[in-house]
């Protein structure tokens, strides 16, 4: 039975909406690594992107993965970029099942429309969210599981994650037989 679980994917895949409601389902608690670095440094994401800049981001990201993994029962939703560290993936494997959210670009981006608190898609939109997706294409395939929240609901996500991960969720219908 896993220890935490840790949801990856890139900006946009769903990673807080379904963490919450498996967080909620199992009981367990939610942490959003995110809201962590903001609650520890005093200002948003997008703040400490701009005054202290993108390295400084990734070395508070990696100290506060390592720190959450530390314990238990929690349902642990990941930023997109924390799995460009090698240390990183590892903390996540050793801390708990390691569960990647995946959607097609075209729906991250209409997804994503509107949204101005992620730095690294400030400008064109679209030809950030694509470049980026180049440069990541591989770097969620470490994960154990990976769904594609654009073919399911969220009832379905978690159930899959849990049976997936020795926690119960109920069996799978007999629609795709
Ligand atoms: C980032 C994703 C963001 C946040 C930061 C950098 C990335 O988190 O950590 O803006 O590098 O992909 P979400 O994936 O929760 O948007």
């Amino acid at each position: 039975m896993a220890r935490n679980i840790v949801l990856v994917g890139f900006m946009g895949t769903g990673k807080t909406t379904v963490g919450s409601a498996l967080a909620e389902r199992l009981g367990w608690c939610f942490v959003d690594t995110d809201a962590a670095i903001e609650d520890r440094e005093g200002c948003s994401i997008a703040e400490i992107f701009e005054r202290k800049g993108e390295g400084y981001f990734r070395e508070t990201e990696s100290a506060v993965i390592q720190e959450v993994l530390a314990a238990g029962q929690q349902v642990v939703s990941t930023g997109g970029g924390a799995v460009l560290l090698q240390e990183n993936c590892e903390a996540m494997l050793s801390g708990g099942f390691v569960v990647a959210l995946k959607t097609p670009p075209g729906v991250l981006i209409e997804r994503m429309r509107h949204d101005s608190n992620r730095p690294l898609l400030s400008g064109d939109k679209e030809e950030r969210v694509h470049r980026l997706l180049e440069e990541r294409k591989n770097a969620y395939d470490f994960a154990q599981l990976t769904i594609d929240t654009s073919i399911c609901d969220i009832h379905e996500a978690t159930d899959q994650i849990m049976r997936a991960a020795g926690l119960g969720g109920q069996p799978p219908s007999g629609d795709y037989n």
